[in-house]
């Protein structure tokens, strides 16, 4: 099914500004919502990829540059064999069949996680999909598969540790900034609007480094039911926030 691209929705994106540069999503709630549809969480999962490329679209529209999304963490191996080889399975459908649309949009597809675990078939369709796309300028699209924030950072600090047994760096001397280039993806920006859907409150192992100053929504709405309106509505409350990044100054009250 051919979805609705950027500029094709039923409304237009809001002219704003202050659009947050990256945009981080927890696409929580798809089994649940399922499940009181009385049907197996797996159909939240098909309903949530329309949710993503209708957020994809909208995100391109309102001029987010950076969109990085929780597909599959480290964590979830947990669930059932069932749901694992899914959610395996259809992430990797996902790109293959997306990628061709996302990239008549202008995006790039890259990705973020460990590779050990992860099904080599997942691995070869993101570099295939980033390969594809890696020209591209309209937006920065992160897919986190394999993903957790500790395994980043445990990942970067094994790299560092390495690094200074080769002598390449100084133990005592190493930066936020050297340590940040050690990351999955060193050139990206700090997150600066982390939205969780699916009404749950907590951040889930998802970027913790680059979360460090990030505005939160916890959106109520199941997954499956967001969408490029839902986002913009987001955004919108985002440009409402006073973002002081540890600065403070007075505003006494007459
Ligand atoms: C969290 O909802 C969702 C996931 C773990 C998977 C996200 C997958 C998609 C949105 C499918 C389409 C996209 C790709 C990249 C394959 P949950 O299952 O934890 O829901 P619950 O909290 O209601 O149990």
């Amino acid at each position: 099914m051919v979805l609705p691209g950027p500029g094709q929705g039923r409304s237009q994106a809001p002219q704003i500004s202050g659009v947050p540069q990256h945009v981080a999503i927890i696409m929580d709630g798809n089994g649940r919502w399922a499940n009181e549809r009385g049907l197996p969480r797996t159909e939240g999962h098909r309903q949530g990829e329309i949710a993503l490329m209708d957020t994809i679209a909208g995100a391109v529209e309102i001029g987010v540059k950076h969109l990085t999304v929780y597909a599959f963490s480290t964590e979830n191996w947990r669930r059932s064999p069932q749901e694992v080889r899914f959610l395996m399975g259809y992430s990797r459908d996902v790109i293959r069949c997306r990628a061709t649309e996302l990239n008549e949009w202008g995006v790039r597809i890259n990705w973020w996680g460990r590779r050990p675990r992860l099904w080599k078939s997942v691995i070869n369709e993101l570099e295939a999909a980033h390969e594809l796309t890696a020209d591209n300028t309209a937006l920065d699209f992160n897919m986190a598969v394999n993903y957790g924030g500790r395994a980043e950072i445990t990942d970067a600090v094994n790299q560092v540790a390495h690094e200074v047994e080769a002598g390449r760096l100084t133990a005592g001397h190493i930066s936020e900034g050297a340590f940040a280039k050690r990351l999955y993806a060193p050139g990206a920006p700090d997150v600066d609007l982390l939205i969780r859907t699916g009404g749950e409150q907590r951040i889930s192992n998802f970027l913790l480094w680059q979360c460090a100053y990030a505005e939160f929504s916890f959106n109520p709405l199941p997954w499956p039911e967001y969408n490029r309106e839902a986002l913009w509505d987001d955004i919108l409350a985002f440009t409402g926030r006073e973002r002081r990044f540890g600065g403070a100054v007075d505003k006494v009250q007459p």
